[in-house]
């Protein structure tokens, strides 16, 4: 299948590990140049080398904070000395701590709002009006499942999500003629740092052992397994793609079969 979308430029969020790294290698694999985002250099660095020398692409490792609207003004006048174009969006960046309604104070719900919807804000218009111009853009954002059925003990990324889920249905409609497609995607349990750390709260909260929490996960899941990130990196490959200019204002939960809901 050929996604149509080599020699564009991608700028991905949360490149360094788990999710976004995985976005990064499926769409370097169809020669999607990448702006890669994350906030300790080292590691990012390290994910870029290792895609540079893997694809023929061009790769820009920038580390920024997310949640820091000077960070992204810094990293798309960075990406815009190295990159003629941005093509290609995938919103992501770490979740908020875990916990309930009262363990969270009005700075917790701040950096939450700053960090899971204000950001997206701040990278669309970064992004939009060259897409507008150019009249070609994919904007992906990476959310989780749990915007269709709220998880407890994860308020703070329930609230922020669903509004994602709302910003980007809204802007799709606006941007629609102009060759520009907005989608979210809702991924299930990937094995990723951040699953591993979901798991050992859990486990000492309980009292009980981090592979009994990861053995009830798994139960939970129809599918009978902990998905792998590359399975959501290539979900995003394709809605990048030109085969998917008439999927817009979507949501696609990617989850094994956990939800319950029919819509
Ligand atoms: N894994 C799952 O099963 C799952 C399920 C549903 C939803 N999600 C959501 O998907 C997102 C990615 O999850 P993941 O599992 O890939 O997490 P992860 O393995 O912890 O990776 C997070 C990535 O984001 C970067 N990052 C964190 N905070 C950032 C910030 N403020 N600005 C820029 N980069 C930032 C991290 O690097 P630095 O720390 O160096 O910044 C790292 O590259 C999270 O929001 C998570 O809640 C994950």
């Amino acid at each position: 299948m050929n996604l149509g979308i080599r020699g564009k430029t991608a700028v991905v969020g949360g490149a360094s590990r788990g999710l976004g790294r995985a976005v990064c290698d499926s769409l370097a694999a169809e020669g999607v140049n990448l702006v890669m985002v994350a906030r300790s250099s080292e590691p990012l660095e390290a994910a870029a080398r290792q895609i540079e020398s893997t694809h023929a692409v061009e790769v820009l490792p920038i580390a920024a904070d997310l949640s820091r609207g000077e960070a992204i003004g810094r990293l798309f006048e960075m990406a815009s000395r190295r990159f003629e174009t941005v093509d290609i969006l995938v919103h992501n960046t770490g979740g908020p701590p875990p916990g309930g309604f009262l363990d969270h104070d009005d700075g917790a719900w701040t950096r939450a709002y700053e960090l899971l919807l204000l950001s997206v804000v701040r990278m669309v218009r970064g992004v939009l009006p060259g897409m507008v111009e150019r009249g070609w853009g994919r904007i992906l954002i990476n959310t989780s499942f749990t915007v269709k059925e709220p998880a407890p003990g994860l308020i703070l990324s329930n609230v922020f999500r669903t509004g994602v889920m709302a910003l980007s249905k809204t802007l799709s409609r606006e941007v629609a003629g102009k060759g520009i497609t907005v989608n979210t995607v809702c991924p299930g349990a990937f094995a990723t740092k951040r699953l591993d750390s979901i798991f050992t709260a859990q486990a000492q909260e309980r009292g009980t052992k981090v592979e009994t929490i990861r053995q009830e996960w798994i139960d939970r899941i129809p599918v009978g397994r902990i998905l792998e990130p590359h399975e959501l990196g290539d979900l995003v490959a394709f809605l990048s793609s030109e085969l998917a200019s008439g999927m817009t204002g979507g949501c696609f939960p990617i989850e094994g079969g956990m939800l319950h809901g029919v819509f």
